[in-house]
């Protein structure tokens, strides 16, 4: 590099907004920046040639680990032979016809075509518009509501920002949309009936599900839209029997339901996909993160057959479909796809997430379920949280401006592990590469557990 780290943070300070970033704070040099230079495996480096393990995997994406050099010869091949061209009327690429089959193939049973978007936000305002569409064809022009959850994350766009399920995305943006409403997370810990069970539990959020869809008239309401495993709400995987009852209400009035993969999809729980995972039976699955792991921006949409034979039906009477994108279906996002999923399967990736997902959710419990700072210790494949409580017992919230959470990122961080403050409570989460090996696991648990000593010592003090 020619110009020094503070000269390249400066130029930036004056010259990139940065996603979920106090603007002004930035901006005056009052929050730190930092240059990610390069990559290998689990770990990256920044300007300073800090070295750091990425225990997040930038944003859960990129699950064959840094550094892929196939991948970057993918890639450049396929620009080589064609960098673009377009998907509408009819217009392909090989990269793309593979892919599409490989993607079915994969996916449960059922699905019938893949659409293509860039990222998780645009992959779900797709599935909405076409929610909306399929019930225009069927003749049930009211049938339009979308219903998500509390702490539910499916991006930032004005539909996928009106799904998700935390307030800091709705707050002075005039959202949520109108038409999406939100039923009850399903956080068995932050349940309000202590003797409850699990299957209790799981019928009561079903039972909320339904009663919310009867207040708003289960003849407005489409579909729902839901990760099998919270994600950035706070990594919640599902109580005991969640999606059989959610499915069941689902089905008696006639609504959908669009499995959100984004974090889930391409082996990050130990299986294939959520859906899969917990028997989910989605009409619809939105794909992106794990598709390419990140080495280029590709979102998909999996469309099931039974809404796949409305859309059709649904042009003989309209003539074609009016939605696409310049960069729907692009070459080189389809060759990186093809590439990751290859090294997927070549490594046996899935079945490690699985094994050392294991090892994960056993080192963090025996580690941190007896804590006292640790309230929960939750997780499943590669998959895990730690949600923190000033009193155990109790189930009680550190007072927010404490910032329990971002202390312990950021004493991880010092230590030389990235894990991530989640945006809602006081939640560490953790989704390391799918390459990573037990030992990098106990290298994540034991800098953790040094963190949060570090973190209580100075609450207590
Ligand atoms: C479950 C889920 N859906 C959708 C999105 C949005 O994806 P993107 O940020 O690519 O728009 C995310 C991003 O984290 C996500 O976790």
């Amino acid at each position: 590099m020619t110009k020094s780290t503070e000269q390249l943070l400066n130029i930036d300070r004056n010259s990139v907004f940065h996603s979920s970033t106090h603007l002004k704070q930035y901006a005056a040099g009052e929050l730190p920046g930092r240059i990610i230079t390069g990559g290998k495996g689990i770990r990256i480096t920044d300007s300073e040639g800090i070295e750091l393990i990425d225990g997040f995997a930038g944003l859960y994406c990129v699950n064959i680990g840094y550094g892929r050099e196939e991948m970057a010869e993918a890639i450049y091949e396929q620009a080589k032979k064609l960098a673009y061209y377009h998907t509408y009327v009819g217009h392909t690429n090989e990269a793309l016809i593979e892919l599409s089959d490989r993607i079915l193939k994969m996916a449960p049973e059922g699905m019938s075509k893949v659409y293509y978007g860039l990222s998780g936000s645009d992959a779900n305002e797709t599935q909405l518009k076409l929610v909306w569409y399929y019930n225009n064809a069927r003749g049930l022009p009211r049938k339009k509501k979308i219903i998500s959850r509390d702490r539910g994350y499916h991006g930032s766009s004005i539909a996928s920002g009106s799904m998700t399920g935390l307030p800091i995305f709705h707050a002075h943006f005039d959202l949520p949309l109108e038409r999406i409403k939100h039923t009850i997370a399903p956080c068995y810990y932050r349940r309000e009936v202590e003797n409850m069970s699990e299957i209790e539990f799981s019928q009561f959020c079903a039972d909320q599900l339904e009663a919310l869809i009867l207040r708003e008239d289960p003849d407005t309401v489409a579909a729902m839209i839901a990760e099998p495993v919270l994600g950035t709400g706070g990594i919640v995987p599902p109580p005991k029997g969640y999606w059989q009852a959610i499915r069941k209400v689902l089905d008696k009035y006639d609504i959908l339901l669009i499995a959100d993969e984004v974090v889930c999809g391409f082996g990050r729980l130990g299986s294939s996909f959520g859906s899969t995972h917990y028997d989910m039976k989605p009409d619809l699955m939105t794909v992106a993160k794990g598709l390419t792991s990140a080495y280029l921006p590709l979102s998909g949409v999996i469309i099931g057959k039974k809404v796949w034979e409305v859309l059709e039906d649904g042009t003989d009477q309209w003539g074609a479909i009016g939605h696409g994108y310049t960069y729907s279906g692009h070459p080189m996002g389809a060759a990186a796809a093809l590439c990751n999923l290859d090294i997927i399967e070549r490594e046996h990736l899935v079945e490690n997430s699985h094994d050392v997902g294991q090892y994960l959710q056993q080192r963090m419990n025996a580690t941190f379920a007896d804590h006292p700072l640790v309230g929960e210790s939750r997780g499943v494949g590669l998959l895990h949280g730690l949600e923190f409580s000033s009193d155990k017992s109790h189930r009680a919230h550190f007072d927010p401006s404490l910032k329990v959470g971002p202390q312990i990122a950021a004493a991880c961080l010092e230590r030389g592990l990235i894990a991530r403050a989640m945006p809602h409570g006081d939640i560490l989460g953790f989704a390391p590469p799918l390459i990573a090996t037990k030992s990098d696991i106990d290298q994540m648990v034991d800098i953790t557990e040094q963190a949060i000593n570090q973190v209580m010592d100075k609450l207590v003090v």
